[in-house]
């Protein structure tokens, strides 16, 4: 692959438009950079969800003059699609136009809508993949997981005490971790296409299972599904959700993600309780856990996770930490199964550096609702 240092920014410039667009929903996040054959931007797109333009034809209907396109270089952090869905295929979009090059950052995985490289090729665009692939991969690695796999990308979250306990002896769990903790979660919950939880958690914290911030319910609200036999309390706060809840009356997990996979569910939040988020571990269903420790001591028997088919240390369930960040006063440890064929770095045994704060100090800043400082 060989790109000049202008269409190398470009592409850094579509992952940052990229992520403007909406995280959760049954598309990916696609950012696109045209650039001009001296490496000048003429212009940037996104897509901003199902149903509204792709990247690529939004930077083309951006174009000051369309006839600037002729002879230009896109820059695309995914394959231009090759079907006609809702909208048509960017491939034929970005041969009409008369662009001559183009460059895209991961192969587009989806059964009907890949093809499109080949297809600019047979028309004698120039074109080529790869720029900036782990980068790209990992920006929306949920979606592509969901592509791949076909099922929905799987992120298992919990609240413990620094002694690993959920809740105390007598159930009640409300609160271990501080309100930046919980805001935190409730802007992860708003990222996801469905939250998730277990019958015992539905009885014992009756929780609303909603995207909330000081300003009320967020824009996008995750789809509330529970799994269990036990009837859900008709008087259930789930119920008020502005999505209908979702009950699954079992414990085959993979069904469950199978059917939410079939109804456009890409991801999905599991927030507990220790039963459901060990039968998914068990499973080997989980690609991600946010665990948000709170400096408490609880002790007693409700512990974080429960049984996990581990009986001697040689079947421990490693993982890797992505990210480590001190959340008002709690900490956020995200980390990944070991070995997980749906993270970009394990490929060829290659591993990325997490974002983690040591005692030596600090590494990375995340956001701006979370600050990483020393542990
Ligand atoms: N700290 C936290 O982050 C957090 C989060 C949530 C809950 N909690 C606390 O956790 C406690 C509730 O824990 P819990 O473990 O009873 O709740 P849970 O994991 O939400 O629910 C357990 C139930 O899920 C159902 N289930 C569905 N699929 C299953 C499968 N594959 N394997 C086994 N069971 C499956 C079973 O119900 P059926 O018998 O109905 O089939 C099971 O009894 C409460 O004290 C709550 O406050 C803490």
């Amino acid at each position: 692959m060989t790109a000049t240092a202008p269409e190398t920014a470009a592409m850094s410039r579509a992952l940052e438009l990229a992520l403007r667009g909406p995280r959760a929903g049954v598309n990916p996040q696609v950012g696109c950079v045209l650039l001009d054959p001296d490496g000048r931007v003429l212009a940037e797109g996104w897509h901003r969800g199902a149903g509204t333009a792709h990247a690529e034809v939004d930077a083309l209907s951006r174009l000051a003059d369309p006839a600037a396109a002729a002879g230009a270089t896109a820059v695309v952090t995914l394959e231009p699609c090759n079907h006609h869905g809702r909208t048509g295929p960017c491939s034929e979009a970005l041969i009409a136009a008369g662009v001559s090059r183009v460059l895209y950052a991961v192969p587009d995985p989806g059964v009907a809508s890949a093809g499109g490289g080949e297809r600019m090729r047979a028309a004698g665009l120039d074109v080529e993949s790869g720029l900036l692939r782990d980068e790209a991969e990992e920006a929306i690695r949920p979606w592509l997981t969901a592509l791949r796999l076909g099922r929905p990308f799987v992120t298992v979250k919990w609240a413990s005490s620094l002694d690993g306990r959920a809740a105390a002896a007598d159930g009640s769990s409300r609160w271990i971790t501080g309100p930046a903790a919980r805001d935190d979660v409730h802007r992860r919950r708003g990222e996801h296409d469905a939250i998730v939880v277990g019958t015992g958690t539905v009885l014992a914290d009756d929780p609303a299972l909603t995207a909330r911030s000081g300003d009320g319910l967020l824009e996008h609200q995750p789809i509330p599904v529970v799994i269990g036999t036990t009837p859900v309390p008709v008087d259930a706060a789930v119920r008020h959700h502005p999505h209908p809840l979702r009950v699954h009356a079992t414990h085959d997990l993979g069904a469950v993600l199978a059917s939410l996979f079939d109804d456009g569910v890409r991801s999905v939040f599991v927030e507990g309780g220790p039963t459901l988020a060990s039968a998914f571990l068990r499973a080997g269903l989980v690609d991600e856990v946010v665990a948000y420790l709170a400096p408490t001591l609880l002790g007693g028997p409700i512990t974080a996770l429960g049984d996990l088919d581990v009986s001697t240390i040689d079947e421990q369930r490693r993982l890797r930490f992505t990210s480590v960040d001190l959340v008002g006063d709690d900490v956020r440890l995200v980390a990944r199964p070991l070995a997980s064929d749906t993270d970009p770095s394990a490929r060829d045994g290659r591993t990325s550096p997490a974002t983690i704060s040591t005692s030596s100090g600090v590494t990375a800043a995340t956001d701006s609702t979370t600050t990483t400082k020393e542990l």
